[in-house]
This record gives structure tokens, C-alpha cells and sequence, in this order.
């Protein structure tokens, strides 16, 4: 439900002044539902705080666009900065109760020497394209788990590999954080929505509507029969066809594991990512 006359949420910048406002929502018996973002939000970042809503939950989101998880040639710089927007919608939209925007002085401070190695789910995908990503998200999350300590933390399933590896960590290193994903949120003609489908001009943007309609191709292929292979080769090709400019990977895995699937009675999930212009845009789909 949006709010024309909303009331001003608290936003926090540091982590005591986070934690003080965390024990002060327990003490009044809330629990804890927790939305991580790197902000420039949509309805899909909305939606997950709605289902956390919907479990009863007070609702953290955190801003940060996270600078461990860009190689120095990707669009961290230019990567779209909308706090004040952010903060806006939030209240407006009635799905947040706490803010918590810190600067990358707070979660990286001088001296910072830890790293993540995550394997597992991460084998593969998108880690053939970007082999730092899965590090930086891996080590973000696993510090904003532990200063916010949600019951609760709920990660789109657009980034289904980052779901999945995140799940993998949360499980790993005991953070007492029960892990859950939020149903990818679609445009008009099925395109996923992203913070970055706002680099698309009108002609990529058309190009882009596209790459859903291809992953169901391939999935009624394989319901059809064809051969998980067979089926993400001949969608990889229809990419091609469709315009986009690079294909940096189709491909049916095993939707727990991420494997290469061997055992078709086990869930399965097709998942791309593709080049159109400069602006790379993932998607997936339960097969
Ligand atoms: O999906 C995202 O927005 C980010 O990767 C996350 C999980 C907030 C970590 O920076």
C-alpha cells in the first residue's frame, strides 16, 4: 500500500547507532526481516520488503553499493546513485522501518584484510564472466548478516547463483539467518527488472524483452523432451538471432547445487546472461 502523507524513516549510518535501533525493534517484540540492496530500487526490491512484511517482520533495508564485488573495469563509478529517492520510495511504499546506509569507510575500515573464498554453487556461470563477484558479495553479506542479525534475510531470485551461493554461506559459516528468495518482479513484456535495465536505450530496451521469451523457448523444449544441452544450445543461438550482442552463457543447471545436471527428476533451472550495448542483464527461470 503507498502512502501519500508518509512518515520519515529512520536511517542509520553506522553500526551501533544500527544495532541500538535493532535492540530497541526487538525489545518491543518485533522480529526481524532484512532486505540487503545496493539501492536505485524498483518493485522488485519493494516486493521483497512486502514479503517480509507479510511475515509479520519489522523490515531493514540496506543501502551499499558494495565495491568489493566490481572488477576496476565494471560500473561501480557510474553504477545509478538514488539514496534520497530510495529513502522516499521506501516510506511511501509502507514497506521499511529502518534504513541503514553506510559508507564504505564503515564496512571496509583502513587495515581491512579478510576475504571469502565461496565455492560450491558458485562454480561456473557467472564466475566465468566475473570471478571476483561472488568474493565481494560473499564478504558483504556475511558482515551485514552480522550486523543487522535479521530472523530473517530475503535476496531476489533474479541473482539466483548470489541466492544460492548466499544460502551456501549463510549455512557454512552458522550465521542464524534463515535465507529466503523473493520471486524475480517482471515489466509489461517479461523483462526482469533490474536497477540496470536503466542504462537501455529505446532500441536495446526492445532487444532486452526478448530474453525472457527465450528462456521459456527453452524450457518448453525441454518439456517437450529435448535434452537440457540441447535445448540451452538452441536458445543460445536464438539470442544471438534476437539481436543481443554477447552471449556470455545459457545454460540448464541443477537448481540446488548449480551443477551441470545429471539427473533430469531433480529440479532444474535455466539461467543467462547476455551483452546487449554495454549493459550486461541476467535472468533465469525455473524449468
Ligand atoms: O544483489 C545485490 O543487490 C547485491 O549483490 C547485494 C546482495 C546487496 C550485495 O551487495
Amino acid at each position: 500500500m503507498s502512502h501519500d502523507h508518509a512518515a520519515p524513516i529512520p536511517v542509520v549510518r553506522d553500526i551501533s547507532s544500527l544495532r541500538l535501533e535493532i535492540a530497541g525493534l526487538r525489545a518491543a517484540g518485533r522480529s526481524i526481516g532484512f532486505v540487503p540492496t545496493m539501492g536505485a530500487l524498483h518493485e522488485g526490491h519493494i516486493s521483497l520488503g512486502e514479503l517480509a512484511r507479510s511475515r509479520g517482520a519489522a523490515v531493514v533495508y540496506s543501502i551499499f553499493v558494495n565495491p568489493t564485488q566490481f572488477a576496476p573495469h565494471e560500473d561501480f563509478g557510474r553504477y545509478p546513485r538514488t539514496e534520497q529517492a530510495d529513502v522516499l520510495q521506501l516510506a511511501t511504499e509502507d514497506v521499511c522501518d529502518l534504513v541503514y546506509m553506510p559508507d564504505a569507510k564503515e564496512m571496509y575500515p583502513e587495515g581491512f584484510a579478510t576475504s571469502l573464498a565461496v565455492g560450491g554453487p558458485s562454480a561456473g556461470l557467472e564466475t566465468d564472466f566475473r570471478p571476483h563477484f561472488f568474493g565481494g558479495v560473499g564478504i558483504v553479506v556475511a558482515k551485514l548478516l552480522l550486523q543487522v542479525l535479521p530472523d530473517f534475510a530475503i535476496f531476489g531470485e533474479k541473482d539466483y547463483q548470489q541466492l544460492q551461493v548466499i544460502r551456501r554461506l549463510a549455512a557454512d559459516l552458522d550465521i542464524p539467518v534463515e535465507i529466503l528468495g523473493g520471486p524475480t518482479q517482471r515489466e509489461s513484456d517479461g523483462l526482469a527488472m533490474s536497477s540496470r535495465n536503466a542504462y537501455l536505450d529505446a532500441a536495446q530496451r526492445k532487444v532486452a524483452g526478448k530474453l525472457n521469451l527465450i528462456l521459456k523457448d527453452v524450457i518448453a523444449r525441454i518439456h517437450a523432451g529435448d535434452k537440457p544441452e540441447h535445448a540451452a544450445a538452441f536458445g543460445f543461438g536464438e539470442l544471438l538471432t534476437a539481436g543481443f550482442d554477447k552471449v556470455d552463457y545459457l545454460e540448464v543447471r541443477d537448481a540446488e547445487t548449480l551443477a551441470p545436471v545429471k539427473d533430469t527428476s531433480r529440479p532444474m533451472r535455466v539461467l543467462a546472461a547476455v551483452k546487449v550495448g554495454a549493459t550486461r542483464l541476467i535472468d533465469n527461470m525455473a524449468v
